[in-house]
């Protein structure tokens, strides 16, 4: 996909581009107008298109555009029709076509032994656009390649996604940029007194490691933001392994580490003036007479002992260490994304990230910044009436609670995670239900590549 633009009204488009009309009913359609082809697609009565829906439109229009393999496509979006879209700003459309166009547009074809011979298609936007608009565009692209770049990291499977590659795939991907990249293996982190990394990485043969990413683009006194994102390369649940088709798809248990990647990528690109850090510890969740098992005790970076369990509660082994690890950076903002939870998909469906947090007026901003930019996330609580579940039997505390309860599941999650954040400025998003993409998010089966915008926008915003 290509975006050129043109000061032209659409109806001065050069020659050989089909012309999209929105129509507010009928179906989608090609009429031939005096020697030009219009693509007529459906948007509804234009009061009622809302940024939700604007964003899906835009990424119909991408995929029409590409099922009928037309090679230019020539667009115009003239505001005045769209009372919802003109509250939020010029700036904010020209961004979300520019993004929405690309994510719409990837496909995972890595693994395609013949690559589809589809043109590439040109947009043309016309009309003119200020400079504000402009550089809004060119802030779309750079944001939608880095989803896609996470995506990739992603959808990668696990068998060609270790620990070290991922870390590889870090390198690869913040080439270039100003983001200094580190990976600490397995003699290291054990130095560190990481148990929770090491017990949750033993049973595999590829070792885990801990991918450490820095970005100094605030001024030295400004405390900056610690992403940590989960890296289980493959999470097979270890002795306790996941049943059939609950194990399908948890190549893409890293995600929450891809997404890090992904927006420190972004805001390097933008050049923001800001102070961010990513940290993902990286681990295979694999099953073997190395394995972690029921009832072992595991200690800590921040020297508490942890009862397992359950060997497929892992995830929240991991961040544990790197929760800790985050607060050597004096941070004024953690946040950490992780696919955590089955349970986080029980309680909302696949339509949004749930986040968690004390901190009412970060709950809010958050919920505003997801409408913003598209990652949705709706709030759970965190509640003192779940601590003490995760009392420990054993340990200090357990990962699981120790009445196996099956409720509340997200919120257990999060709650072994406080332990490990205390007196900090903390939020968790359990991103398991957008790790895939559903049908009417109009993107490629997958990895969805969320909630890399909203990472950014953390960063933009906090
Ligand atoms: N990675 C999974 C959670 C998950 C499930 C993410 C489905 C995306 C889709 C996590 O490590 C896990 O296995 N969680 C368990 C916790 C349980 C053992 C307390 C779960 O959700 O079943
Ligand atoms: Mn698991
Ligand atoms: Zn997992």
């Amino acid at each position: 996909m290509k975006i050129k633009t043109t000061a032209q009204p659409i109806t001065k488009a050069p020659k050989g581009y089909v012309r999209l009309v929105l129509d507010t009913k009928g179906s989608t359609r090609f009429v031939e107008k005096s020697g030009t082809t219009e693509l007529h697609i459906v948007s509804g009565a234009y009061k009622d298109v809302t940024p939700r829906t604007f964003r899906t439109l835009v990424r119909t229009i991408a995929q029409v555009a590409k099922k009928h393999e037309i090679a230019k496509l020539a667009v115009q979006f003239s505001l005045t029709p769209f009372p919802q879209l003109k509250k939020r700003g010029d700036t904010w459309v020209v961004r979300t076509i520019a993004e929405n166009l690309h994510l719409a547009d990837y496909t995972y074809t890595a693994y395609k032994s013949t690559k589809e011979k589809k043109p590439t298609l040109e947009v043309l936007l016309c009309g003119d656009l200020s400079k504000a608009e402009a550089a809004a565009l060119k802030t779309g692209e750079i944001v939608a390649e880095s989803v896609n770049t996470t995506r990739n990291i992603a959808n990668t499977p696990g068998g060609d996604m270790t620990p070290a590659l991922l870390a590889k795939a870090a390198k690869n991907a913040l080439r270039g940029t100003k983001v200094k990249v580190r990976a600490l293996d397995l003699s290291q982190i054990k130095k560190l007194g990481m148990g929770g990394l090491v017990g949750v990485g033993q049973g595999a043969k590829d070792k885990p490691r801990f991918i450490i990413l820095e970005y100094f683009g605030g001024k030295k006194s400004d405390a900056p933001i610690v992403f940590v994102g989960k890296g289980i390369t493959f999470d097979t649940g270890g002795l306790q392994v996941k049943p059939g088709m609950a194990m399908y798809e948890m190549h893409m248990d890293m995600s929450g580490g891809a997404a890090v990647i992904g927006a420190l990528r972004a805001a390097a690109k933008l050049g923001l003036k800001k102070n961010l850090v990513g940290l993902i510890p990286a681990a295979e969740n694999a099953i073997s007479d190395e394995a972690i098992r029921p009832g072992d005790v595991l200690t800590m970076m921040s020297g508490k002992t942890v009862d397992v369990l359950h060997t497929d509660a892992e995830g929240r082994l991991v961040l544990a260490d790197g929760l800790h690890y985050a607060k050597k950076y004096k941070p004024g903002l953690i946040v950490d994304v992780a696919t955590l939870t089955g349970a986080a998909l029980v309680a909302v469906g696949q339509h949004a990230h749930v986040i968690m947090t004390k901190d009412r007026k970060l709950e809010d901003t958050l919920r505003d910044l997801g409408e913003t930019c598209g990652d949705y996330v709706h709030p759970l609580p965190l509640w003192d009436e779940f601590v003490p579940y995760t009392k420990g039997v054993h340990g200090d505390i357990s990962n699981i609670p120790s009445n196996d309860s099956k409720y509340g599941g997200t919120i257990n999650a999060a709650t072994f995670l406080s332990h490990f954040t205390e007196g900090e400025r903390w939020v968790h998003i359990d991103m398991a239900p957008r790790m895939t993409a559903v049908a009417s998010d109009k993107l490629a089966k997958g990895a969805t590549g969320e909630p890399v915008r909203l990472l950014l926008a953390i960063a933009e915003n906090l």
